[in-house]
């Protein structure tokens, strides 16, 4: 039976590490020349609703490397875009494809989508959460620090589809983790029941600092997410207090590492000062999209 990727929680921790495996297989292969043809012959359709740089980069090089192909579709630019409905989208596409990666809006559109495609479907970031960006992150952590699962992780901002995805990974690989909001701007009530009744930690602040103090890991994100850049303004004056930089990371572990999943605004949730510091592993983070994104596209895809 086909299986899709379209939330961490919807897979076990046994088959999340064997997807962290065969990354650092696939890594150590590129990095030394050696073709790694797993999916020769196969196509994968990137359908996006939103702007990416890192997501459609990283899947089409991703595709090539794996001997196959990728396509690109602006939503916009199909029939998709005037009306037509998404059940048959999918039915059609999944004829011609093997697989298909969805970036979009509500995240009840990629379900719908898996829901008729007789392909595989990987969720590329919808509102709701980025679990493809997530598996990137803590492969990276696990890079760093084998012991990743050990961690206290916290997230400091607004309580977007990344906030949620980190939710969903505490939930599956068991590692605390504290979530810094402002009010109002909390992360998803149904992923926080859901991970909170499969035994997950995690602690719900309006502090920064109650969630920085003694932490392993401080991640963040932009403050107003693409479809909310008319609440920019309003947001920036919301967040006041939940920017990481050098005061709040002096809280942190001694040996603390950064982390956002980009694109970043510099100074704001962020100063340019941390992320080009000695504890930011951003850059990695970036990188691993492509890795991370071959060994799902393998596992999903491959016969
Ligand atoms: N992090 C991430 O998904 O980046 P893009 O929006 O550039 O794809
Ligand atoms: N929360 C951000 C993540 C971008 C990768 C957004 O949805 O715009």
């Amino acid at each position: 039976m086909k299986k899709d990727f379209l939330s961490l929680s919807d897979w076990s921790l046994e088959d999340l590490e064997a997807i962290f495996s065969l990354t650092r297989d696939l890594k150590k292969k590129q990095q030394q020349g050696v073709p790694h043809h797993l999916l020769k012959g196969k196509t994968l359709a990137m359908i996006f609703e939103k702007s990416s740089t890192r997501t459609r980069v990283s899947f089409e090089v991703g595709m090539f490397q794996l001997g196959g192909h990728a396509l690109f579709l602006h939503s916009g630019n199909t029939q998709m875009g005037r009306g037509e409905p998404i059940r048959d989208s999918a039915k059609v596409m999944a004829r011609y494809c093997d697989g298909m990666m969805i970036r979009t809006f509500a995240h009840s559109i990629v379900e719908e989508f898996a829901a008729h495609s007789s392909v595989p479907i990987i969720n590329g970031l919808t509102d709701l959460n980025h679990p493809c960006q997530l598996m990137a992150d803590l492969f990276t952590v696990s890079e760093h620090r084998p012991n990743y699962r050990d961690l206290c992780y916290c997230w400091i901002g607004d309580g977007n589809n990344m906030a949620n995805s980190w939710i969903n990974a505490a939930s599956v690989f068991g590692f605390e983790l504290r979530v810094a909001t402002p009010e109002g701007y909390e992360p998803d009530t149904g992923v926080v029941d859901r991970a909170r009744q499969a035994g997950a930690r995690i602690l719900l602040t309006d502090d920064p600092r109650t969630a920085a103090a003694g932490a392993d890991i401080l991640n963040t994100d932009v403050w107003a997410s693409m479809g909310q850049e008319e609440e920019q303004l309003i947001r920036a004056k919301d967040f006041t207090g939940f920017q990481i930089n050098k005061e709040l990371l002096a809280l942190a572990a001694k040996d603390a590492l950064v982390m956002h999943c980009l694109p970043a605004h510099r100074d704001e949730e962020i100063t340019n000062e941390v992320m080009e510091g000695p504890q930011s592993i951003i850059f990695d983070e970036a990188e691993n999209r492509l890795h991370v994104q071959k060994a799902i596209m393998a596992t999903l895809m491959a016969e």
